[in-house]
């Protein structure tokens, strides 16, 4: 029994996952911004569960929240051996969050990257362990833009999406270096083309050709949950580090998501934005 933090555990993919890990017998803790969902998610998943399933609200847009779930988790729990950063969002719109930050890169890439950075000690203390982010084949043709971080120029939904799951592939193969030696992982993934809520952001006039999409051609959440299920459990994976599956296979991901001098460059950017020394 393995004690897994998932966040983005109220719909999709991340609460598949969520009731296949309880199923397996493991201890969770689910991550959600929104209270009655998260109440909802935690009913649903406790009904599979063997072991404990503790329900931790945040909202991951604000990184006082990020910082305050970091705090609750080293207080109230002796040992982290999976972290899950799943939650994600797709805007349409370019949007700030309440410190100011770009939304996309805010949700999908900061959150995860602060608050593994403050639970690094924790993992570290529970190795074996193992980090996760749920990134997307969306980084194909993504470029970072690290000299306006903030994409205060030439937004568009899909380029600032496909910016922070590069951002998670830099970020992984950083950690797997900095954390060689340590029996701690750090690994992301393509879950697949999933029919969930993330695509409800879609502006209307794609909204008919998605709902067929949805319905015919895209994998179930259960799907797109096993990947998440088999890189936290998995005995297979216990000892790959610094990689990009698809699916359950390690897969090359594009030669920018390789480029080790720009997850370098990303990780000074990513500390000055959420305020920890670099
Ligand atoms: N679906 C796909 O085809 C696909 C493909 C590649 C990658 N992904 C990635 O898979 C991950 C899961 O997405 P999904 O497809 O399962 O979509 P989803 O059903 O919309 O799930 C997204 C989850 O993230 C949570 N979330 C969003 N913003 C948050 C915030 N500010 N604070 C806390 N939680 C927040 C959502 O909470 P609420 O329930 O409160 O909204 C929800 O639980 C995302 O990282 C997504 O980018 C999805």
């Amino acid at each position: 029994m393995k004690t897994m933090l998932i966040t983005g555990a109220t719909s999709g993919i991340g609460l598949a996952a969520a009731h296949q890990l309880a199923a397996a017998g493991h201890h969770l803790l689910l991550v959600g911004r929104d209270h009655e969902k998260l109440a909802a998610a935690t009913t649903s998943v406790r009904a599979v569960a063997t072991a404990d399933i503790d329900a931790l609200p945040c909202d991951l847009s604000h990184l006082d929240e990020v910082r305050a779930l970091a705090d609750t988790v080293r207080a109230r729990y002796d040992r982290l051996d999976v972290l899950a950063n799943n939650a994600g969002g797709f805007f349409y719109h370019r949007t700030e969050t309440p410190d100011g930050l770009e939304a996309t890169f805010a949700v999908n890439h900061l959150a995860g990257f602060l608050l593994t950075e403050l639970l690094l000690d924790l993992l570290r203390d529970s190795a074996p362990a193992r980090i996760l982010f749920t990134s997307s084949t969306m980084h194909h043709g993504a470029s970072l833009h690290l000299d306006d971080p903030q994409l205060r120029h030439g937004y568009t939904g899909a380029g600032a999406y496909g910016r922070a799951k590069l951002a998670n592939i830099l970020y992984v193969r950083d950690l797997a270096r900095r954390l060689s030696g340590t029996r701690v992982s750090a690994n992301a993934f393509h879950p697949g083309v999933v029919a969930t809520g993330i695509w409800d952001s879609a502006p209307w006039f794609a909204r008919p050709a998605l709902a067929v999409g949805k319905r015919l051609l895209m994998s179930t959440p259960e799907q797109g949950g096993r990947t998440l299920t088999y890189l936290a459990a998995d005995p297979d994976v216990a000892a790959v580090s610094g990689c990009y599956f698809q699916r359950n296979r390690v897969t090359a991901p594009t030669p920018a998501a390789q480029d080790d001098a720009a997850a370098t460059r990303l990780h000074r950017v990513c500390a000055e934005l959420v305020g920890l020394p670099e």
